[in-house]
């Protein structure tokens, strides 16, 4: 049987009231292109979702990673949820639809993209993850913890399956490189650069026989662009259990509410707030960002679920601590580090750098 694909691709085509949630409308219309989809025979399964602003596709079928007719099943389906968003004058309308036409490949277009082919194991669990008013980076720390840490994940200890470690693909996505580093031998070489979240990503992860194990989104739309048209909110896919992290330990990381890039302007570090489908809404100074987890079973193509892994009084405390978190940044206001550096707030730091050239007084 051939591998199977989950892509999950997501766009930003306009949202309610400001940058806050996906239209129902909108919903609908990407639900019913991707039925047409599925009847067509170019997916077999599918779940339309959103996480705050962000219209998120997860689909399933046997046509490989970067699939032209995949591709452009999500393509139309964000041109024609945009169709509804600008009927309805919704906010941004088709804003991450950065190109005109289709050429063969959602990539570079303005949607983000996470893919992972695989062989479907007996039983296969996978969480998809969405996130708002962030960038890829913000997942940098949670898969470190996830496939790295010890401490996190107790399985790396005393499940002979993942003793061997695993493999992080870190991308550059200034300079468009990647490298493979093995884990936990080159972690310290990782770590120095996952660090620099804005520019060093983990794109993928392998166990160390070559078995998928996760695929980050890593569009930069600002640097597609050349000018600031928005965040990258992220997306990633994991898989769990049976050899690999538990659903548990996938989850774990999401408990400490982890600083990242984002939030109102994009230009704001604030805490990521592990929160339900329902409560994906992007409210207090256009956040705190968020992120979504839904869990499936991939099962002969088909995906079973979702379970809304973060709506659980388990994750109430991160909830809290994100809260807290975000109103001691909040008391910053204008200043640095609650608000990014100039190379990371390119929404206006044309502004910034014109009010020293144009008004200086003296020397
Ligand atoms: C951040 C985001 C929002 C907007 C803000 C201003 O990713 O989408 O915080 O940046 O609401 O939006 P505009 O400039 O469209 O009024
Ligand atoms: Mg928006
Ligand atoms: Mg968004």
């Amino acid at each position: 049987m051939a591998k199977i694909t989950v892509s999950l691709i997501k766009a930003d085509i306009g949202s309610i009231a400001g940058h806050t949630t996906v239209h129902p409308d909108c919903i609908e219309a990407a639900k019913s292109s991707l039925e047409k989809g599925q009847k067509d025979g170019i997916i077999i399964d599918f779940h339309v979702t959103h996480a705050g602003d962000d219209l998120e596709l997860i689909m399933t079928h046997r046509r490989g990673e970067n699939n032209e007719k995949v591709h452009k099943l999500a393509w139309d389906t964000f041109t024609k949820a945009t169709e509804i968003s600008k009927k309805l004058k919704l906010y941004g309308a088709g804003q991450d639809l950065l190109k005109d036409t289709f050429s063969g490949n959602v990539k570079g277009m303005g949607p983000g993209v996470a893919e992972l082919e695989f062989d479907e194991r007996g039983s296969d669990p996978l969480i998809a993850f969405m996130a708002d008013k962030t960038e890829p980076g913000a997942f940098n720390y949670p898969l470190f913890k996830i496939f790295v840490d010890p401490f996190n994940t107790a399985g790396l200890i005393i499940d002979p399956s993942l003793h061997q470690g695993f493999i992080l693909d870190v991308y550059d996505v200034v300079e468009n490189k990647g490298v493979r580093l093995n884990c936990p031998e080159e972690m310290y070489d990782a770590l120095a650069l996952i660090g620099t979240t804005g520019r060093y990503v983990i794109r993928k992860v392998w166990r160390k026989d070559g078995l998928p194990c996760a695929a980050v989104s890593t569009t930069r739309l600002s640097l597609i662009a050349g000018k600031y048209v928005g965040k990258d909110d992220p997306c990633a896919l994991v898989r769990s259990q049976h050899g690999l992290p538990a659903t548990g330990e996938v989850l774990e990381p999401f408990a400490f509410p982890h600083l990242v890039a984002g939030w109102m302007r994009g230009s704001h570090t604030g805490p990521l707030m592990p929160v339900s489908v329902k409560n994906a809404v992007c409210t207090r100074f256009d956040g705190p960002p968020r992120i979504v987890a839904l869990g499936f079973n991939v099962t002969d193509g088909h995906l079973v679920g979702p379970v809304d892994l973060f709506d659980d009084p388990a994750f109430d405390l991160a909830r809290q601590k994100a809260n807290e978190i975000a109103e001691y940044m909040r008391r910053h206001g204008p200043f640095m580090p609650h608000r990014l550096g100039p190379e990371e707030m390119e929404y206006t730091c044309d502004i910034l750098f014109s009010i020293i050239y144009t008004n200086t007084l003296c020397n």
